[in-house]
């Protein structure tokens, strides 16, 4: 059985990838309509992934006993200052998930809810393995500034990252 406090903090969680599927969902979507569509493509598979976090979470609480609440979203932002920006606040927002998922790990060891602990070590290592291609995506649009041409190649080349590796054992 869920603590209450653990189930307040794996619902707010839940909030938390359900407003990054939407985040990443609108990225796409200005993505798109800038003519990016290989950065679109990759949001809208992030947003994709964010969605499943927030569903592994969902049947989490309910088969502990507790109730996932399905939350109220805030509109994300329609448009972003351009793709290189998109992308930083993409790096930040995924940093500042592994913060409350930190806060969320911290508040099992305290309360001994072991279950709960091995649960969210997959939600650690992806935060790693998100946070990682982030950076190396940053890395790559630093070197490329705002030149066109460099988008135009990166538009393309973004095919090849994986959003992510830890997803082959979502059930
Ligand atoms: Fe579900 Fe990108 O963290």
């Amino acid at each position: 059985m869920l603590s209450s406090q653990i189930e307040k903090q794996l619902n707010n969680q839940i909030e938390s990838e359900a407003a990054s599927s939407q985040y990443y969902l609108a990225m796409a979507s200005y993505a798109e309509v800038q003519g990016y569509n290989g950065v679109a493509n990759f949001m809208y598979k992030h947003s994709d992934e964010e969605r499943q976090h927030m569903l592994k979470l969902v049947k989490f609480v309910n088969e502990r006993g507790g109730h996932a609440i399905v939350p109220a979203l805030k509109q994300p932002p329609a448009t972003f200052k351009d793709i290189p920006t998109m992308f930083q606040n993409l790096l930040d927002h995924e940093i500042a998930i592994t913060q409350k998922i930190n806060e969320l790990v911290s508040t099992t060891l305290a309360e001994k809810d072991y279950s709960t602990h091995n649960f969210l070590q997959w939600y650690v290592s992806e935060q790693l393995e998100e946070e990682a291609l982030a950076r190396t995506i940053m890395d790559k649009l630093k070197l490329i500034g705002n030149d066109n041409g460099g988008l135009y190649m990166f538009d393309r080349d973004i095919a090849g990252f994986k959003v992510t590796s830890a997803n082959d054992d979502l059930g």
